[in-house]
């Protein structure tokens, strides 16, 4: 079936804003049926997989992650995302493939190669139209939230080389996708942030 709908994603380093923007734009653009939706997640199986990926109190190997990443993409698009879009929905994602490249990809050490061969199928069915990347350092985001409550799922807990590595990733995400991947600079004033969302999607003729 044809896609009718837009695939907008937001992608970044944990505390950085992106899933407050990505809210905001689902609300901004409801009249035209937006959805805001998330991964891990996203669908209540998608979900259950998330508990398991982010318990702080579970093992999970890197290649076993990347696995269930891939797997609970693929439910989420095959359930929620591909049939919002051939519905003509505009579906907003907090993270998708980009995060994988970055976290697996990079701070796990599995290789971007062996990341999208994971996700080869869902992704070549269910590409985003736009990623916006808020590209800012983890000490930088750290910084900033510094003073208000830190949560600690099996990802947040890691040292900051880890999410330096995934930085990284995205870095590399953005120079292996340059038609995709937008650079976003978040503000501290996050009226300006949105409002350089705004720009980009306009730029690309997507609102
Ligand atoms: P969240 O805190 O942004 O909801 O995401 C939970 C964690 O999952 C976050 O630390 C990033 C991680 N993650 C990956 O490692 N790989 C992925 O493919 C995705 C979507 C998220």
């Amino acid at each position: 079936m044809e896609r009718k709908g837009i695939f907008i994603t937001f992608e970044g380093c944990e505390g950085v804003g992106k899933s407050t923007h990505a809210k905001r734009l689902a609300a901004l653009l409801s009249e035209r049926g937006a959805i805001f939706t998330r991964e891990p997640g996203g669908t209540p199986v998608a979900e259950k997989i998330r508990e398991i990926l982010i318990s702080d109190s579970l093992d999970v190997s890197a290649e076993t992650e990347a696995e269930l990443f891939a797997v609970q993409r693929r439910e989420h698009a095959d359930n929620l995302i591909i049939p919002a879009l051939n519905a003509g929905k505009t579906v907003i994602c907090d993270r998708y493939i980009d995060s994988s490249i970055a976290y697996q990809g990079f701070a796990r050490g599995i290789g971007v190669e062996r990341v999208l061969l994971l996700n080869d199928y869902v992704v070549r069915n269910c590409m985003p139209d736009v990623t916006l990347f808020f590209d800012m350092l983890p000490a930088e985001s750290f910084r900033r939230k510094k003073g208000s409550v830190i949560e600690h799922d099996r990802f947040e807990s890691e040292k900051e080389d880890f999410h330096m590595a995934c930085y990284r990733g995205f870095c590399e995400a953005a120079r292996l996708f340059p038609e995709r991947i937008v650079r976003i600079i978040p503000d501290a004033d996050k009226d300006v942030t949105f409002e350089r969302v705004l720009v980009a999607l306009k730029q690309r003729g997507l609102i």
